[in-house]
């Protein structure tokens, strides 16, 4: 398959790539050639035919199964999902203090697609787990070169989440296999959760009593304090990220831009993370003295739901913001300083543009 040209290119070795925000914003699902891309290593190209995924670990029946075998010997499920990476708009983070050596990613590290495959949990149910099994490690066949090591990217989430409905075991996306560059030809897929625990290329799923020790589990997507640096970091001690955090985005009008005077429609993304959903999303032109709510497009757990405010707005400029709530009545924090960490993950602070109305 190929990217869409309009995609804005972060780096090409690895291929990271992120969709113009309003090209994002044009559909629910995103067309599999707009859907971000985020690599750590060189895209594998994979033979479907040959490929094995091995279920090993605390179970009482070790597997190795072939995508086929997956097809013809498991249920299939269809669920439609939003990817979102740890890092999406790191980019307002960066602006608040330099994050150096983590890609400068914008608002549209995510995309949304209709999703195809095996629920784990049915394929954890043949291999039968183990007492003391706490956490499931998925290893990707990509390899990624770090400290002079070479490994597979990985990870891992807990044996709770791995045997709920929606965790996959994916080979198609949009109704069509999966691309090389989206995990041909098998993935995980864990909606509601950072995307990095949706591994590509997948070969293997472990059952283990702790989490994965993949460097992506134990160093990358942990958060700390804002006042830590990357010098000072003690890294057992850092959050390790799973669920992501509530997220929105106004996309229209964009930064910077100018409008005619009066009603202007607003429109964005919202994104809840692990099984809540979006539940309203409010615009302001105050700094937050008066919201408007927006009207909310479909999308329930893992997926997220587009939006349009109307505001009116007079002569002069403005700063729109925007905020979601989720079905835990939870909302976003209002000033992004607050949230900055030296890795630059799970930017959450409400979204904002500048425009010029005329
Ligand atoms: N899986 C493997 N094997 N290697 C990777 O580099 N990147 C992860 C995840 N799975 C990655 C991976 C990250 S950080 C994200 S955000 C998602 O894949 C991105 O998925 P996409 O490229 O299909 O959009």
């Amino acid at each position: 398959m190929t990217k869409d040209r309009r995609l804005e290119v972060l780096s090409i070795e690895p291929f990271n790539a992120q969709p113009p925000l309003r090209e994002l914003l044009a559909a629910p699902v995103t067309p599999t050639p707009l859907f971000f891309a985020r690599n750590h290593a060189p895209i594998p190209r994979l033979d479907e035919a040959s490929h094995l995924l091995s279920v090993d670990g605390m179970v009482r029946r070790p597997l190795a199964l072939r995508p086929g075998d997956l097809r013809a010997n498991f249920p299939a499920v269809e669920i439609t999902a939003t990817l979102q990476c740890a890092g999406n708009r790191r980019d307002e983070l960066i602006r608040v203090r330099p994050i150096p050596g983590e890609t400068p990613w914008g608002p549209s590290a995510l995309s949304t697609a209709t999703w195809r495959g095996t629920p784990l949990a049915a394929v954890l149910e043949a291999a039968g787990v183990l007492d003391g099994a706490a956490h499931v490690a998925f290893l990707g066949r990509d390899q990624v070169e770090k400290e002079g090591r070479r490994f597979g990217f990985g990870g891992s989430i807990p044996l709770e989440r791995a045997l709920q409905p929606d965790v996959l075991l994916a080979w198609e996306m949009n109704g069509e296999p999966l691309a090389a560059e989206h995990g041909f030809p098998l993935r995980a897929l864990v909606p509601g959760w950072i995307g990095a625990r949706s591994v590509k290329w997948l070969g293997e799923v472990v059952v283990q009593r702790e989490p994965s020790d993949n460097w992506y589990q134990q160093r990358a997507y942990k958060v700390f304090p804002t006042h830590v640096d990357k010098e000072s970091a003690d890294w057992a001690s850092g959050l390790m990220l799973g669920e992501l955090g509530l997220t929105s985005v106004i996309g229209d009008p964009a930064d910077g831009q100018e409008l005619a005077t009066g009603e202007v429609a607003v429109r964005g993304y919202a994104m809840a993370g692990g099984s809540r959903t979006v539940e309203r999303v409010e615009v302001t032109a105050d700094h937050g003295a008066s919201w408007t709510v927006a009207e909310l497009g479909e999308g329930g757990a893992g997926a997220w739901r587009l939006w349009e405010a109307r505001l009116s707005l007079d002569h002069g400029a403005h700063e729109l913001a925007c905020r979601a709530w989720d079905s835990s009545a939870m909302t976003q924090p209002e000033d992004v300083a607050g949230v900055w960490n030296f890795k630059g993950y799970m930017n959450t602070a409400w979204h904002r543009v500048r425009v010029w109305a005329a």
